[in-house]
Order: C-alpha cells, then sequence, then structure tokens
C-alpha cells in the first residue's frame, strides 16, 4: 500500500513526501525533473518519467502496490500560461486525463489533487468558501478547474478525489533541509527574497489604492509544511470514505499581515530600504504588500541556511 506522489521533486511536493515518510508511510515519487530535484527525495523511491506516460504509470503501480495518489505535477506559472496556452493544457489536463487513466487501470481511485485558489478568480467576498462561483481568469487557473471538474466527473467510474484550494506556498523545512528553488522559481517570495538580498533589481509593486494601510496589495501565504500537513489530512479524510466514490473541494487560506510582530519587522526592514521595491503601473501581474515583506524577512533569517544551500 504505497503513495504515489507525482511531481514529489518539486517544491510542495518534496515536503509532503518528507512528512509522508516521517509518518512512516511508504511513497514513490514520479517526477519528470524538469522543474523539480531529486536531491530533494533522495532517502525516497524515484522513477524519472512524466505522468502522461502510461506505461510508466502502469509499472510503478504494479512495482510498488499503489493504493493513492497526491498529485502535485504540473506547471504553475500564471503569466507563462497565457503565452504557452497548448504547453499548459497538454500538461496539467491532458497529463492528468492520462495519469488518471492509467491509475485506474490499475485499480488506483484514490486521489488528492493540487489545486489553486486561482479558480476562483476574483472572488466576491473574502475570505472565500467553497462554494464560491468559480471564474478562472489565466490558463493556468483554468487548467486546475478543469482537472478538477475531470476528477469530479470520475466519480460515476469509481473515483474518488479531493482538490485543494489554495494561494501561495511560502516557507522551508523546520530544519532548512529542503525549500523552494528560487534559481528557477516566478514565485513572489523568492522574486522578494532576491530583490532584498540584491540579486536582482528592485521590485515591481503594482498598485498603491488598495484598502490597506499603505495602500498596497495583501495576500494570503500557507507555510509549506502546513500545505504538507493538509495534503495528507486529505488523503486520510479519502480514506475514510465509506461510499464508493464522491470528490470534495477545500479552500484554505491565512492571512499573514495581521500579525503584529511581522508588522514591526517590516517596518524595519522597509525603512530606508526603498531600493528594494518600486511602485509600477501597467498591468498588475505582480503584488506585495509590506507586511508580507516582514515575513519574509522572518523567514530569510529562519532559513539562511536554505538560501545559501540554493545559491
Ligand atoms: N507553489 C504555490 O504557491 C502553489 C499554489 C497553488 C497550487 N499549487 C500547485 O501545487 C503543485 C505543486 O507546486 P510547486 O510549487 O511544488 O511546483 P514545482 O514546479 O516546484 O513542482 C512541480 C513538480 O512537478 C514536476 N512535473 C511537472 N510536470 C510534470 C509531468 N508532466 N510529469 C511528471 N512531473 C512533472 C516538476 O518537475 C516539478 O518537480 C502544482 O500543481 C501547483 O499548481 C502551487
Amino acid at each position: 500500500m504505497t503513495i504515489l506522489v507525482t511531481g514529489g521533486a518539486g517544491y510542495i511536493g518534496s515536503h509532503t513526501v518528507r512528512a509522508l515518510v516521517t509518518q512512516g508511510r511508504d511513497v514513490v515519487v514520479l517526477d519528470s525533473l524538469e522543474l523539480g530535484h531529486k536531491s530533494r527525495v533522495d532517502n525516497v523511491p524515484f522513477v524519472e518519467g512524466d505522468i502522461s506516460d502510461g506505461k510508466i504509470i502502469d509499472k510503478v503501480c504494479r512495482k510498488f502496490d499503489v493504493s493513492e495518489v497526491i498529485h502535485f505535477a504540473a506547471y504553475k506559472a500564471v503569466g507563462e500560461s497565457m503565452e504557452q496556452p497548448l504547453r499548459y493544457y497538454n500538461n496539467n489536463v491532458a497529463g492528468t486525463i492520462a495519469l488518471v487513466r492509467a491509475l485506474m487501470a490499475n485499480g488506483v481511485e484514490k486521489i488528492v489533487f493540487s489545486s489553486s485558489a486561482a479558480v476562483y478568480g476574483n472572488p466576491d467576498h473574502v475570505p472565500v468558501t467553497e462554494d464560491a462561483p468559480l471564474r478562472p481568469e489565466s490558463v493556468y487557473a483554468e487548467t486546475k478547474a478543469m482537472v478538477e471538474k475531470f476528477l469530479a466527473s470520475c466519480e460515476t467510474i469509481g473515483l474518488r478525489s479531493v482538490s485543494l484550494r489554495y494561494f501561495n506556498a511560502a516557507g522551508a523545512s523546520a530544519d532548512a533541509a529542503i525549500g523552494e528553488d528560487w534559481s528557477m522559481s516566478q514565485n513572489l517570495v523568492p522574486l522578494v527574497m532576491k530583490a532584498l538580498l540584491g540579486f536582482s533589481g528592485p521590485l515591481n509593486v503594482f498598485g498603491n489604492d488598495y484598502q490597506t494601510p499603505d495602500g498596497t496589495c495583501t495576500r494570503d501565504y500557507i507555510h509549506v509544511e502546513d500545505l504538507a500537513a493538509a495534503h495528507i489530512k486529505a488523503l486520510e479524510l479519502s480514506q475514510r470514505w465509506r461510499q464508493k466514490s464522491g470528490m470534495q473541494c477545500w479552500y484554505w487560506h491565512c492571512h499573514i499581515s495581521a500579525r503584529s510582530n511581522q508588522h514591526r519587522r517590516t517596518s524595519e526592514w522597509t525603512k530606508g530600504s526603498t531600493h528594494y521595491f518600486q511602485p509600477a503601473s501597467g498591468r498588475p501581474s505582480l503584488r506585495v504588500c509590506r507586511p508580507y515583506i516582514g515575513a519574509c524577512a522572518t523567514w530569510l533569517e529562519s532559513k539562511s541556511r536554505f538560501a545559501r544551500h540554493y545559491w
């Protein structure tokens, strides 16, 4: 009874694999290594391959007696998805369909899908509830919404699935052994950190008329280890389901900007440090708020070993 983790050599996947191993679970990782690092999952069985390759999925299922899946493998860069829709639909949607086809042919009927809160687009109310309307605003978000619908449709053929909708993973493992690879990531935390460390030019801060103390946008973040735990909980939930099939969607968020400590730290970091960040106009694609930068500072302090490791 082994858990297959697709994309397990990636950022969130590798933290989830670690958490599973710590719990004594049997795990096998499948990753193309296009964006992942094998070194993050050195201590677990690893297969290099693509989720769309049915033969590999067959082999992995048989060899490792796979009983359930946590599915992270996907492309995730919103801007890139708008420029390369074929690549994104092909990998995220067609890849998942091929994966599920091969899994079900091998009797594997439980899957936790790493979706995204991006499926909600610009929500009417915050915090968003699971039943808020889906209004994906990018190709990336559209691929996530499509896969959710696909998994729901597969209920009728016995698939049990949980889709997790979340925003903005951040952080590294508590022992700083693994974390996010800043060299390739287009996520906001690495971009902020690169600006702070002087590895890049100033970060563009889009928008100054939000209803926040300084007018810049606020964002929600989830620590990557909390996300790993959430994926495992979702797997446990699907195991407890009595009915033959079903699909659930959950939305997680945590708002870090309200913490007063981080607020204080933020001012320390941003005072006199305006060269790290610059106001920008045009189509808002990246936004950052000052409290958020405070959280980054905290993160950098505690994870500096990791930062060195990946630079
Ligand atoms: N990072 C975030 O803030 C965030 C937020 C919401 C949702 N998600 C979702 O979580 C998942 C993991 O995100 P991440 O931040 O760890 O990304 P990541 O790029 O670090 O990890 C993705 C991994 O999947 C692998 N992969 C991609 N396509 C593959 C394929 N066809 N076959 C096999 N392996 C493949 C990559 O090599 C990589 O190791 C993604 O599905 C992403 O959409 C991430």
